[in-house]
C-alpha cells in the first residue's frame, strides 16, 4: 500500500508568533488522535527550527518550501539544503508552480536542486501542472510529462524513488477552482505511467503522487477516493486548524 500524505504549503503567510501558534494548534488537535495519513508541514523559513522544537514529540514531518541550488557560499540570501536539513525538516518543495513563475525556476534549475536536497538526505516534494491555456490546447499531458523528463533528467530510479510528487494545476491554485477527482485522477493516473515505463514498476507504484490546487475540507474525500491520488498539498486551507483538520481526517473516510 502506498504511503497517504497531507501536506501544508504556508507559503509567505504567517510572522513567528502566528506561525508558531498554528503549529502548536495543529499538534494539540492531532494529540492522541489516530490518523490514517502522514502530515507534513512546509512553513517559512524562519519557522523552521521553532517549529521544529514544538513537533519533536510527534509524528508530523517538517518540510522547507525552496533550497538553493547551490551548496554553500556567497549567494546573499539564499538557504542552503544543509542549512534546512540542520533544522529538523526532512522534505523540501521543489518546482512550485510560483517559483517557475515569478522567480524563472526552469527545468535545469530544479534539476540542481532536486540533487541538492538528496544529496543531503532532504526528501523532495516536486511539483509539476499545466497553466490553463495549455490545457485548453490540450497540451497537458505532454506539460507534465517535460516538467518531469527535464527536471529529472539522469536522476537514477533509486533515488526518484525517495520522492513525492505533487500535482497542482496551475489554474486551480489558489482560485476556488478545484480539479475534479476525475480530471485529477487522469494527470495522476498518466504520471504513474509516465514512472513506470521510466522508471519501472516498483517505482511507478510505490511513489505518492499529491493533488494541490483548492483541495479543502468539502472536496478532499472525492479527490482522495481516486486510485492514483494518494493525498493533497494543501495551500489556502493549511492556514487554520479548523480547516486544515477535515482534509487530514478525510483520510479516515477514504476505504482503497
Ligand atoms: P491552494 O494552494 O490550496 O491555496 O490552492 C496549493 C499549493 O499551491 O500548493
Amino acid at each position: 500500500m502506498r504511503e497517504k500524505i497531507v501536506a501544508a504549503n504556508w507559503k509567505m503567510n504567517k510572522d513567528l508568533t502566528e506561525g508558531l501558534q498554528l503549529v502548536s494548534d495543529l499538534v494539540e488537535s492531532l494529540k492522541g488522535k489516530k490518523i490514517a495519513c502522514e502530515v507534513i508541514m512546509a512553513p517559512p523559513f524562519i519557522h523552521l527550527s521553532g517549529a521544529a522544537e514544538r513537533l519533536k514529540e510527534t509524528d508530523i514531518v517538517l518540510a522547507a518550501q525552496n533550497i538553493a541550488k547551490e551548496e554553500n557560499g556567497a549567494f546573499t540570501g539564499e538557504v542552503s539544503a544543509q542549512m534546512i536539513a540542520s533544522t529538523g525538516a526532512k522534505c523540501v518543495i521543489i518546482g512550485h508552480s510560483e517559483r517557475r513563475a515569478y522567480y524563472g525556476e526552469n527545468g535545469a534549475v530544479l534539476h540542481e536542486k532536486l540533487l541538492r536536497a538528496i544529496s543531503e538526505g532532504l526528501r523532495p516534494i516536486f511539483c509539476v501542472g499545466e497553466q490553463l491555456n495549455e490545457r485548453e490546447a490540450g497540451k497537458h499531458f505532454d506539460v507534465v510529462s517535460n516538467q518531469l523528463t527535464e527536471a529529472f533528467n539522469a536522476i537514477g530510479a533509486d533515488k526518484i524513488a525517495q520522492m513525492i510528487i505533487a500535482y497542482e494545476p496551475v489554474w486551480a491554485i489558489g482560485t476556488g477552482k478545484t480539479a475534479s477527482p476525475e480530471i485529477a485522477e487522469e494527470m495522476h493516473a498518466h504520471i504513474r505511467s509516465f514512472l513506470k515505463e521510466r522508471y519501472g514498476e516498483s517505482v511507478a507504484q510505490k511513489m505518492p503522487i499529491l493533488y494541490g490546487g483548492s483541495c479543502n475540507g468539502s472536496n478532499a474525500v472525492s479527490l482522495f477516493s481516486q486510485p492514483n491520488i494518494d493525498g493533497g498539498l494543501i495551500g489556502g486551507a493549511s492556514l487554520a486548524v479548523e480547516k486544515f483538520m477535515p482534509i487530514i481526517e478525510a483520510w479516515d473516510q477514504v476505504h482503497k
